[in-house]
């Protein structure tokens, strides 16, 4: 893999703090560096309601799902209407069990399937710049699902078929690159949520990651391995996370114009050619039937 001068300092600056274990009882996280990487997890997305003059990470936002709609809600530090009474250890139990306080289960709305890798450190530092927000009073919203959908019990059913929980551990045969690409991917980036096929209880086929298909709105998601991405060279497909234009001109669309704007167009360049790098190793796997 071809690595530009200078950018192989900053990956291996950015990739320590993930390879190098955390001493327990270490102090506060980072909270600039945790800004980057909630920017790299798009937490904004999901988490601001979709008007001008919304209050940013203050909830609102709707996901329209098989099962209903689900509301993003406040992850301001504000004590009643956001998550201000919580302790950095109910954000960490949140992120990687996909647990609320009181035991109940998330739905996987809440992309903790892939949020479940982020490492340790790094879930530290985003806590930080999370209490470093304003509080906002804004209420969250209840969700509205479909009523064989409102259970929070029958998620761990679902969880047992389909979630383990635990960090991204790194591919011993891999470039650092390859490893960061990886991690960026599969736990903040949480590509998969929306490029992996899923199955009719919405469990992702693992089989299938990354081999796109339909998405929630029937519309089609492309094949993010080899099959269709060999196409492209790397600098056609820095440009499109870039800046959401193909090379055809192509202004890409809603869900992936969000994911460009609030996370892939703010990586350094050392983490997007890292996304490439790991992209470039997936198996090349045939597109979904129609
Ligand atoms: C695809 C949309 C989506 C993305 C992206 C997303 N979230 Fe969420 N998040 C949700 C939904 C929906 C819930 C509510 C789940 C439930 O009620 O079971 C939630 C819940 C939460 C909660 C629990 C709040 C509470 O009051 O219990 C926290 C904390 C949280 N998200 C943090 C984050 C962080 C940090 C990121 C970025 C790394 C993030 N979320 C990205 C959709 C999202
Ligand atoms: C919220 C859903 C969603 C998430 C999350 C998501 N994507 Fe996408 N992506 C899409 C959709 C939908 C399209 C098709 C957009 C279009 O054709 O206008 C797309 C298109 C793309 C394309 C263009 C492919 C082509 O051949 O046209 C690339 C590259 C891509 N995504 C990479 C990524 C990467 C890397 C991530 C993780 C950082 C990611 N996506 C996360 C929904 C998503």
């Amino acid at each position: 893999m071809q690595i530009r001068p200078g950018t192989a300092l900053k990956l291996g600056l950015v990739a320590l703090p993930l390879l190098a274990p955390v001493p327990s009882g270490a102090q506060q996280g980072d909270a600039q560096r945790g800004e980057y990487l909630v920017s790299a997890g798009g937490c904004l997305g999901c988490h601001t309601e979709k008007k001008d003059g919304a209050v940013p990470f203050a909830g609102g936002r709707a996901l329209e799902t098989p099962f209903g709609t689900f509301y993003g809600p406040n992850i301001t530090p504000h004590p009643e209407a956001g998550i201000g009474r919580w302790t950095e250890a109910d954000f960490v139990r949140a992120m990687r069990e996909g647990v609320r306080p009181d035991g109940a289960n998330y739905f996987p709305a809440f992309p903790y399937p892939s949020f479940t890798k982020i490492a340790d450190a790094d879930l530290r530092d985003m806590w930080a710049y999370l209490r470093t927000l304003a509080p906002s009073a804004q209420p969250s919203r209840p969700h509205e699902l479909g009523v064989l959908y409102r259970w929070r019990l029958p998620v761990s059913a679902w969880k047992w078929l389909y979630f383990t929980p635990g960090p991204f551990v790194p591919d011993p045969q891999a470039s650092a690159a390859v490893n960061r690409g990886a991690y960026l991917v599969q736990a903040l980036g949480h590509c998969g949520e929306c490029h992996t096929p899923r199955d009719f209880l919405g469990g992702p086929k693992k089989d299938r990651y990354l081999a796109g298909g339909k998405g929630p709105e029937g519309k089609r998601i492309p094949n993010l391995t080899p099959t269709r991405l060999k196409k492209s060279s790397d600098k056609e497909l820095e440009d499109v996370l870039k800046t959401g234009i193909t090379p055809d001109g192509d202004v890409l669309a809603d869900a992936m114009g969000e994911v460009v704007t609030n996370t892939t167009s703010k990586l350094t360049p050392a983490d997007l050619d890292a996304v490439i790098a790991y992209l470039r190793t997936l198996p090349p796997l045939p597109d979904e039937p129609k």
